[in-house]
């Protein structure tokens, strides 16, 4: 294996400067999502890493996707029993990534969690395929099983009654109001690009350029 320490890449793609910064950030959320959709490098444009702090004020960080993007923020599904479930009901400040190589961007967010409401967590379970509700239902997330058997015999079991799937009480989406963003653009001799919008009071975007 190569020594780690020699990985070097001069980032040169692209740029971000003041006269291509937008007012509203989710107008530039939108132009990088879409410049990651179009990337055929990129598999899962809406995949990115959610940052949470438990209880005990210990960090773990997994990835999700991204299922809706709203005017004020986004929404992700899960089992609220799992630990992220239950980190986010003991304090629901997330930090949210996305890294896309190819494009040598990353976008790192700020934001409040909240349960979406019964109904929009209904309209999506039930617009799922039956498997993946299956899945779902078969999934204590993040609780220990005795092995790969157990869960596929759930599944089976389940699959096999050909009853109508009712979506667990305990899967449901989050969302996540967001009030930073930071985009950051690599740049050659790491003079990287990065600028972070935050929201004031008011609900206005204040802009800063930051040292990379
Ligand atoms: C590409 C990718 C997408 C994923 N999407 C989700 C998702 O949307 N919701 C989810 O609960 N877990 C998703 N997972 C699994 C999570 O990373 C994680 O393993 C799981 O949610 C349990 O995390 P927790 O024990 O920290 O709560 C995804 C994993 C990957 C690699």
């Amino acid at each position: 294996m190569k020594d780690f320490s020699d990985y070097r890449i001069n980032y040169s793609k692209y740029s971000l400067l003041e006269d291509e910064i937008v007012k509203n950030p989710f107008d530039l959320f939108k132009i990088w999502l879409k410049m990651a959709e179009d990337d055929n490098q990129i598999d899962e444009p809406n995949a990115f890493t959610l940052g949470t702090v438990n209880q005990k004020n210990e960090p773990r960080n997994r990835v999700v996707l991204m299922k809706k993007l709203k005017q004020n923020g986004i929404v992700f599904f899960t089992n609220y029993d799992s630990k992220k479930g239950k980190s986010i009901e003991a304090n629901n400040n997330v930090c949210l990534s996305f890294f896309w190589p190819s494009l040598e961007k990353q976008i790192i967010i700020n934001g409040i969690c909240s349960k979406i409401s019964k109904e929009d967590s209904d309209d999506y379970f039930y617009s799922r395929p039956r498997n993946s509700q299956i899945g779902a239902l078969s999934s204590d997330q993040s609780k220990e099983i005795p092995n790969r058997q157990y869960i596929e015999e759930k599944f089976e079991r389940i699959k096999k009654s050909k009853v109508k799937i009712k979506r667990p009480m305990n899967w449901g989406g989050f969302f996540v109001e967001i009030n930073e963003f930071e985009f950051w653009q690599g740049r050659s001799s790491r003079l990287h690009d990065r600028i972070v919008f935050s929201k004031s009071k008011n609900n206005s975007w204040q802009i800063k350029r930051l040292s990379p």
